[in-house]
């Protein structure tokens, strides 16, 4: 495990994990056209069962437009994953429905062991958590043992476990930040574009990344940006920090999901290209109604995406499988005791961090 001369480490795994991403994405099943009247009925049926079983809908903001409108209407929550961490602990409801990828459910259970926290799917993962195997990165970490552990929200429980600190990409500059300026250095892992991010923001010489990626946004290409940047000059660009470096530096706002929905609305341009997943548009759309968003190009001259901006395994959240779960209390999170609290000390850590902010 050769570190390079940008201080990434390379894991071995680096061609087998996207043989692995791969098949898990084979296994996602196409999207089908909506059947309106049924969806109605299901909508109506979720709100019922929603108040039935004390639960309240978190989703992210990736998810489908309407079970972002379904959370909004009844009381929950869209958001980031770092507010949808916060607010299972601060709502009286028994029951957390996280319309998500499954490290979103993981720690909502992780925070509130006594609620029950159910999935539209356990099928939705996410190509960071699948790219950092807890036992590999166990390794990893035993070759930097002064270093602090970072990782980030998006990864197993058994990864948080091995952690100091985990962060979510709205507090990841301030967190690695506060460490370095402590004298410490920093491993972090597992997403190399945000790692490189954190290396140009800070200096890499104190920071060791591993080696994945989120195949979402590694599909968006600087050259394609540049040439949309042209063709719209009085556009702003906004990056999620999980794109490529030589996106993010075309960027005008590098920030999470939520951190891009603030400066659209309080920024004085009328139009943004937007370096995310496309379901960030509803929202963008309701909280900037009058200005015109485009999505940044995945695909560059000859190349192809396959993700082309929409997180396949988000996309694994529907109504139907909602309703289904809501109706059979089924797709319960379940965390092993033990692995839980340990891996709450550095969620709690995260969270005790975002609070004095
Ligand atoms: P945010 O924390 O910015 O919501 O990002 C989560 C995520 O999975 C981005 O791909
Ligand atoms: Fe993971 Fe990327 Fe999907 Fe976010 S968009 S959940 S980082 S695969």
């Amino acid at each position: 495990m050769a570190e390079s001369n940008n201080n990434v480490a390379n894991v071995s795994g680096n061609a087998a994990d996207r043989a692995v991403v791969k098949a898990w994405l084979d296994r996602v099943p196409s999207r089908v056209r909506p059947d309106e009247t049924a969806e109605k009925q299901d909508v109506a049926r979720i709100k019922q069962l929603l108040k039935l079983r004390n639960a309240v809908l978190v989703a992210h903001y990736y998810t489908d437009a309407k079970l972002q409108v379904l959370a909004e209407e009844t009381g929950g929550l869209v958001a980031d994953s770092l507010e949808m961490a916060r607010f299972g602990t601060t709502t009286t409801a028994t029951t957390l429905v996280v319309a998500g990828v499954r490290f979103m459910g993981e720690t909502a259970k992780i925070l509130n062991p006594e609620k029950t926290v159910l999935m539209p799917t356990l099928e939705a993962t996410c190509s960071l958590d699948i790219g950092c195997p807890a036992e590999e990165f166990s390794r990893f970490c035993a070759k930097f043992p002064d270093h602090e552990v970072v990782v980030y929200a998006n990864t197993s429980v058994a990864v948080k476990a091995l952690a100091d600190w985990v962060v979510t990409s709205a507090i990841a500059v301030p967190l690695v930040e506060h460490l370095l300026a402590q004298g410490k250095q920093v491993i972090w892992a597992p997403d190399k574009h945000l790692g490189r991010y954190l290396q140009r923001q800070l200096g890499a010489e104190r920071i060791v990344l591993w080696d994945g990626a989120c195949i979402v946004h590694e599909e968006f290409k600087a050259r394609a940006l540049l040439d949309m940047k042209h063709l719209h000059p009085d556009a702003a660009v906004l990056a999620h920090p999980e794109s490529p470096l030589s996106v993010l530096e075309l960027a005008d706002v590098v920030g999470s999901t939520s951190q891009i929905i603030r400066a659209a609305q309080q920024r004085h341009e009328q139009k943004f290209i937007v370096a995310t997943d496309h379901g960030i548009f509803y929202k963008l759309q309701q909280q900037a109604p009058n200005k015109e968003f485009f999505m940044a190009p995945t695909s560059g001259e000859g190349a192809t995406c396959r993700s082309c901006a929409q997180c396949p395994w988000m996309g694994m959240n529907t109504l139907s499988r909602l309703r289904l779960t809501l109706e059979h209390g089924d797709n319960e999170i379940e965390v092993s005791p033990a692995l839980g609290a340990r891996a709450l000390i550095p969620l709690q850590r995260m969270l005790d961090f975002r609070s004095q902010r």
